[in-house]
């Protein structure tokens, strides 16, 4: 059984959603000891930024004509495709950015999208199951002065659930900022509350992951 886990976070240390991601490793792990993990840290080992236009490009052009560039992209493309293909289960660690994904997460679906098998109706990871961790420095829940400015969390549902109809499980951390930024000191208890919750729910769906994976 092999686990993919991708992380997004633009740092190592310190970082809500490994933490998040370590946990669920760590069941899935127990319920697989030794089994593979094969890991892309994309906040880090950045995928290029101009891959998408050319592997666009390059899937509406024979292979035989395509640029050295749409060549690179589209097996870049193929690579990313093949890792989800190969894996039992797939782990996703995405903190939310300026209200919406980062660059990285986006260049990485947009260029899963331009391969045929992850193109919208080919049922990328049908029935798959997927866990989703994802992170909030603030607080976005119904009835906040900023509900509804989560783009990231509808985005990664769409394109997983919705488009690629995983089996989609997602573990949510919000005031990961308290303790950081001093103007939510106001919200410690909350915070560590929702911390302990995250925790618990990584756990969780760790447990379920390692138990489906194996069916
Ligand atoms: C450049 C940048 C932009 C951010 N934008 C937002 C934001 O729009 N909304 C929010 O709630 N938190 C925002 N945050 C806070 C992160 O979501 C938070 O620090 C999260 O814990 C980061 O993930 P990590 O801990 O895994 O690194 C931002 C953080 C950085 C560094």
């Amino acid at each position: 059984m092999t686990l993919f886990r991708l992380d997004a976070s633009i740092r190592v240390e310190g970082s809500a959603s490994r933490e998040i991601a370590d946990i669920v490793e760590q069941e899935w792990l127990s319920a697989h000891p030794g089994d593979p993990v094969v890991r892309r840290h994309i906040g880090v080992d950045v995928l290029p930024a101009d891959a998408w236009g050319h592997a666009v490009a390059g899937s509406q052009t024979p292979a035989e004509a395509r640029t050295p560039e749409q060549k690179a992209a589209v097996a870049l493309a193929a690579t990313l495709v093949e890792e989800l293909l190969a894996a039992d289960a797939i782990l996703l660690a995405v903190p939310l950015y300026n209200f919406g994904v980062s660059q990285h997460i986006k260049t990485y679906f947009d260029l899963i999208l331009t391969d045929p098998r992850g193109a919208s109706g080919a049922r990328l990871l049908a029935g798959k199951p997927v866990v989703l961790a994802t992170v909030r420095g603030g607080a976005y829940g119904e009835g906040t002065p900023r509900h509804g400015w989560d783009h990231s969390t509808p985005y990664l549902r769409r394109i997983l659930g919705d488009i690629w109809e995983a089996d989609l499980t997602v573990v949510e951390r919000e005031f990961t900022l308290v303790g950081v930024n001093p103007q939510l000191d106001a919200f410690a208890d909350l915070a560590a509350e929702m911390h302990r919750g995250a925790l618990e729910s990584a756990r969780e769906a760790g447990r379920a992951l390692g138990a489906l994976a194996r069916v």
